[in-house]
């Protein structure tokens, strides 16, 4: 017989929480989901008693997995942020409240983790991530790259991965090695022709387990390739990952930098630094003659840079090689290392690198209004 959410949740019941209340007692409990054999859920606690609730959450795991015919469980902690938990969908500087929040936990082991951002979707984040990445690689880092796009993700495709993640002793998962990143994505774990339909809590339940149950390893930087947009769903992202730093992706075009500024505003109302603007299909390079032209009114993002006082990390031409090669699997820096391309992505790479480990970020000239 399928297993009912009433079992689990008289499962769960029977488990207490690090002040002897039952779990299931004071709302702290998002829906149970019970699907096809698994069983999904969030239980929400105070910031600050997030350690002690860490026991309670693998109890409760266990506890559903128990419950006969689940084969699977995924409980996710979310913190409880009370006045950053809704927020304002216009940008707005960081609230007291919210520099006041607790940074989440980091991944053991992970040095630093930056997040590749848009507001726009199609500007080419993606591929900047994952050549962004094979830089940080050549610039002799330990580097893994997590495709945080669960509703599109896309490193299966730009990194030609077909196999599946192996589980290691039954709950941790052994992430995918490529062109020396290590990388993850939820794409390698379910079919690219199912719908994915993810609902408020499992989206974070899925990327914290791809942040915590993963075998990352020693990792000098984690690339993050965020979804495109600047919603709430970003925004709990953006407050989940424990980020270092977020480099903002755009094209010239005026709307792009419109919502690459939605973008900058949005890390900075959660407290992350924004390491920079990398400017893509920047400027057109003529794959015949190597001739330059600015079909979308080049420099765009260099200038919006500098009116918004963060750094400007380069400029990637619009070039038929990435776009084929990114497609085919065969990310430029690792397949034509020694091309003009690749050079390109390891300069921004560098720039990078430096804003990471530099104090010389320069405090924001003023505040972003929309
Ligand atoms: N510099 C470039 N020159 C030419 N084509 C590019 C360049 N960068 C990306 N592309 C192409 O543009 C398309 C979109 O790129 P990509 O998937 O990286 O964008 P994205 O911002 O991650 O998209 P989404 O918002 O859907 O996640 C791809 O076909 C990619 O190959
Ligand atoms: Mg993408």
């Amino acid at each position: 017989m399928a297993p009912t959410k009433q079992q689990v949740l008289d499962s769960l019941a029977k488990i207490a929480g690090p002040d002897g209340a039952p779990l299931t007692s004071g709302g702290k409990l998002s829906d149970v989901m019970v699907s096809d054999g698994k069983v999904f859920f969030s239980i929400t606690v105070d910031a600050a008693a997030v350690q002690a609730w860490e026991s309670v959450r693998d109890r409760a795991e266990a506890a559903a997995r128990a419950v006969p015919g689940v084969d699977s469980a995924m409980v996710a902690l979310t913190a409880e942020r009370n006045a950053t938990a809704r927020p304002p969908e216009r940008a707005a500087p960081a609230s007291p409240a919210a520099r006041a929040a607790p940074s989440p936990i980091g991944v053991p082991g992970v040095e630093a983790i930056i997040a590749v951002a848009s507001g726009k979707g199609g500007v080419g984040k993606s591929t900047t991530a994952v050549n962004l990445a094979l830089g940080l690689r050549d610039l002799g880092l330990k580097v893994g790259i997590l495709d945080a796009d669960i509703y599109g993700p896309s490193l299966p495709k730009l990194l030609a991965i077909r196999e599946r993640p192996q589980t290691l002793g039954g709950t941790r998962l052994k992430p995918i090695t490529r062109y020396g990143l290590t990388v993850m994505s939820i794409g390698f774990l379910i079919d690219e022709e199912t719908p994915m339909i993810w609902r408020g809590p499992m989206v974070i339940s899925a990327l914290t387990q791809m942040l915590r149950e993963v075998e990352w390893g020693a990792l000098d930087v984690m690339v993050v390739d965020m979804p495109p947009g600047t919603g709430d769903a970003q925004l709990t992202m953006a407050q989940q990952v424990p980020l270092k730093g977020a480099v903002i992706v755009s094209t010239p075009q005026d709307l792009a930098l419109i919502d690459a500024r939605r973008g900058i505003a949005m890390f900075r109302r959660v407290n992350v630094p924004v390491l920079g603007i990398i400017e893509t299909m920047s400027y057109f390079l003529c794959p015949q003659c190597g001739t330059r032209s600015d079909i979308f009114s080049h420099g765009g993002a260099r200038h919006e840079a500098e009116r918004l006082g963060v750094p400007f990390l380069g400029e990637v031409p619009l070039h038929m090689d990435i776009r084929e090669k990114s497609d085919a699997g065969l990310p430029v820096v690792a397949t034509v290392p020694d091309g003009p391309l690749a050079a390109v992505y390891r300069d921004v790479a560098a720039k990078v690198l430096g804003q990471l480990k530099g104090p010389t970020r320069a405090p924001p000239k003023f505040v972003i209004e929309e």
